[in-house]
């Protein structure tokens, strides 16, 4: 693959969780406009992605893909130049199978004209997915559309998305930038919504698939787990604890709301720039599930530069909970990455991230509070 296209995990925005395949040229510009007017793209969202949907049925009589006319009456190249001209990148989307999932051509037999195609309309993004694959080696056709990117010479990021079915954290390194570990998300956040042959899973169900994987991202190479559902039903208080935890987590960023029409606070939880540089940290390590407390309080911790630590206290429970922490007793000895928070040795002043307030050190007791379902997200640094 190409290097260092991905030191810190990839952030954009994907029309998915909430076009599907309802996307054209217009939704493509006003999202574009919106990214930039907002602040999303200075806040580091730089990918435009368009997932499945894009394409026209049938391949061209020399077996090129065509987008469709009626959504992109001016073709794919137009539509890459107007978002690149905002300072932006462009993604799409096609699949390792015969056909997409929602039924469009697949990449199977054409990976070196497909990348050789992406290349010339100067796209940035590519995320590849699974349907329709039996029979399929997955590690092979991957490997196979990395090589295809890597040989048309454009420098495109490799989205892997076979959902975690043959655990691509183990061989997929050194074949794209990011792999998703799960199935869909979907905007709720303890649930699982029955989709007939699948589920696709709410954003708590996806944190704690996430368990075991946390040695296995880092700079270049991220676990994915599914875009963001910020601003697409869950609550504010869900929606900013999805949030942090996805920054927690090292995941990359990618939006899935209609950003065009986002509220204040949605934009607000999306742009938080002190809470985006937790998930940005230069040194990439994910961060994991320290340990599971009394009325489902869980500590999760993030180890990040200068010898800093990212803390989130996150509230599954339906009350409201109190905290009361002794850092005294805290010795955090990440077995992975050996790093070492010790509050016996180092005093450590810590910053509520969300408040932008400084709440005291490690060497007093901390007393707060945790509404249900948010979180209590802290930095702690000595
Ligand atoms: C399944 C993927 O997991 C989703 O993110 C989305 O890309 C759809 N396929 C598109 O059909």
């Amino acid at each position: 693959k190409f290097a260092n296209l991905a030191p810190t995990p990839p952030m954009g925005w994907n029309s998915w969780n909430t076009f599907t395949i309802n996307i054209n040229e217009q939704l493509v510009k006003e999202t574009a406009d919106k990214m930039v007017s907002s602040g999303m793209r200075d806040a580091g969202y730089k990918y435009l992605v368009l997932d499945d949907g894009w394409m026209s049925k049938q391949r061209d009589a020399e077996g090129f893909l065509v987008p469709d006319p009626k959504k992109f009456p001016h073709g794919m190249k137009a539509l890459v130049n107007y978002v690149h001209s905002k300072g932006l990148k462009f993604g799409l989307y096609n699949c390792a199978g015969t056909q997409t999932c929602a039924g469009y051509p697949g990449t199977r037999g054409y990976e070196y004209q497909d990348a050789l195609r992406y290349a010339q309309w100067g796209i940035d993004y590519l995320k590849f997915d699974w349907c329709n694959s039996t029979g399929i080696n997955a590690e092979e056709a991957y490997t196979t559309m990395s090589n295809a990117l890597k040989l048309a010479g454009r420098p495109i990021v490799f989205s892997l998305c076979e959902w975690g079915d043959n655990k691509p954290w183990l061989w997929a390194k050194n074949v794209g930038e990011l792999w998703r570990t799960t199935g869909d998300i979907f905007g709720c956040w303890d649930c699982a919504e029955n989709k007939g042959t699948w589920y696709a899973w709410g954003a708590m169900q996806i944190m704690d698939k996430q368990e075991s994987l946390y040695p296995y991202g880092g700079p270049n190479h991220w676990n994915d787990p599914d875009m963001l559902e910020v601003g697409n039903g869950m609550s504010e208080a869900e929606d900013r604890s999805h949030f942090s935890m996805w920054c927690m987590m090292a995941a990359p960023l990618i939006a899935g709301n209609d950003i065009r029409k986002m509220s204040i606070q949605t934009l607000d939880i999306l742009t938080n720039k002190d809470v985006i540089a937790i998930d940005q940290d230069a040194l990439g390590m994910q961060g994991y599930r320290y340990k599971k407390m009394a009325d489902s309080l869980e500590v999760w911790v993030k180890p990040l530069i200068n010898n800093s630590w990212a803390i989130a206290f996150l509230n599954r429970s339906h009350k409201e909970l109190s905290i009361h922490y002794n850092w005294e007793n805290e010795i955090v000895n990440d077995t992975v990455h050996h790093r070492i928070l010790d509050a016996t040795i180092h005093n450590y002043a810590i910053s509520n991230v969300w408040s932008n307030k400084a709440i005291g050190s490690t060497e007093e007791i901390m007393i707060s509070k945790v509404a249900p379902h948010d979180v209590l997200l802290l930095r702690l640094k000595y």
